[in-house]
């Protein structure tokens, strides 16, 4: 369907829980509050959402968290969505850390494709940014993926004095590997600092002046608001996601289902429509408050908005929204 400001909002990303076996930095810091289970959604509510959400034309879902495969029978679960009537395509989103044994399953269910979030190729730093994790596990995950022949990219967030170093690196592996890897801007929600991160501006140009053959790529790659450029003759290319430096908001296709069954229409704002008393109602009522919510999605975020930047700003922290 189409919101007021005439987008046709066909995406929906569910979180299905705010845990995560790993603790980045900037999305989920020690020590922050977990969601008891029984305040979020259960499977059956999500697909009941998901049913009725397509009927409104959303067609295509990205399954997040926190980390979507904590969630015991999360494969179960997109199973189950893949099979709803409407539905083209479900993604998920994942920190590769468990990754690797589902690859078979997920394949057997026909899912459309796996982002896997990897910040640094350099193990003591991926420890260090992701609060433990090993970065083994996921190189082990994303060549399964690779392998399986499932649409697989990696998602990964430079920051100043961390990683900015890695923009070759990163850029390599996707020329190798054949997939894609993008890079996105920081964005000011919950715990992270978008001073901390990179311009991809800034990126674009040093890639351009290492790789001067590096073309924009036109090919629809995804979902989202990514911007492809591609080598000619090379498979793998490089994805830039500036939801600061280049604001989509004009083309924003999507809405967000938290874990705790609020409907978000903006990351930005902390604003929302609880679906929890809807869905006790009837499917028509559920209808009519998704409706309602993909209606008024605001028309732009306030991330750059320093004047207003605090009257609906969300605090909430990635994880606890879905990344
Ligand atoms: N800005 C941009 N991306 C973020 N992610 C988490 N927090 C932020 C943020 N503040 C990304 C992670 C991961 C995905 C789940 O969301 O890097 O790729
Ligand atoms: Fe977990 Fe992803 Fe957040 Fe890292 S960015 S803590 S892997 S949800």
């Amino acid at each position: 369907m189409k919101d007021r400001y005439g987008r046709t909002i066909d995406y929906m990303r569910v979180s299905i829980t705010d845990r995560c076996d790993l603790r980045c930095r900037y999305c989920m810091p020690e020590g922050c509050e977990k969601v008891s289970m029984s305040q979020i959604l259960t499977y059956e509510e999500i697909v009941r959402i998901c049913k009725v959400a397509s009927e409104l034309g959303i067609s295509r879902i990205k399954i997040t968290g926190g980390e979507p495969f904590v969630r015991l029978g999360c494969t179960d679960l997109i199973r189950s969505i893949k099979a709803v009537e409407g539905i083209e395509e479900v993604t998920v989103t994942t920190n590769g850390q468990t990754l690797e044994r589902y690859i078979d399953e997920l394949k057997d269910i026909g899912i459309d494709g796996i982002n896997i979030s990897l910040d640094t190729l350099d193990p003591e730093r991926y420890t260090y940014i992701t609060g433990g994790g090993e970065i083994e596990k996921t190189m082990k995950s994303i060549e399964s993926a690779v392998r399986s022949g499932i649409r697989t990219k990696i998602n990964c967030l430079l920051q100043k004095g961390f990683n900015e170093d890695e923009l070759f690196s990163f850029a390599e592996l996707a020329f190798r590997l054949g997939i894609d890897v993008r890079f996105i801007e920081m964005m000011p929600v919950g715990a992270a600092d978008a001073g901390t991160g990179i311009s991809n501006t800034v990126v674009l140009r040093k890639l351009m002046e290492k790789w001067p053959d590096l073309e924009p790529d036109r090919n629809v790659h995804g979902n989202g608001p990514a911007v492809y450029y591609k080598r000619p003759g090379k498979e793998g290319g490089i994805g830039l996601i500036s939801a600061i430096h280049g604001k989509f908001c004009e083309y924003c296709n999507r809405v967000r289902l938290t874990s705790q069954g609020q409907l978000k229409p903006c990351l930005s704002f902390d604003t929302g429509t609880d679906l929890i008393t809807a869905l006790k109602g009837t499917d028509d009522e559920l209808k009519e408050a998704i409706r309602k919510a993909i209606y008024e999605k605001p028309k732009a975020h306030s991330f750059t908005d320093t004047e207003n930047n605090d009257i609906h700003a969300e605090h909430r922290l990635m994880s606890q929204i879905g990344g």
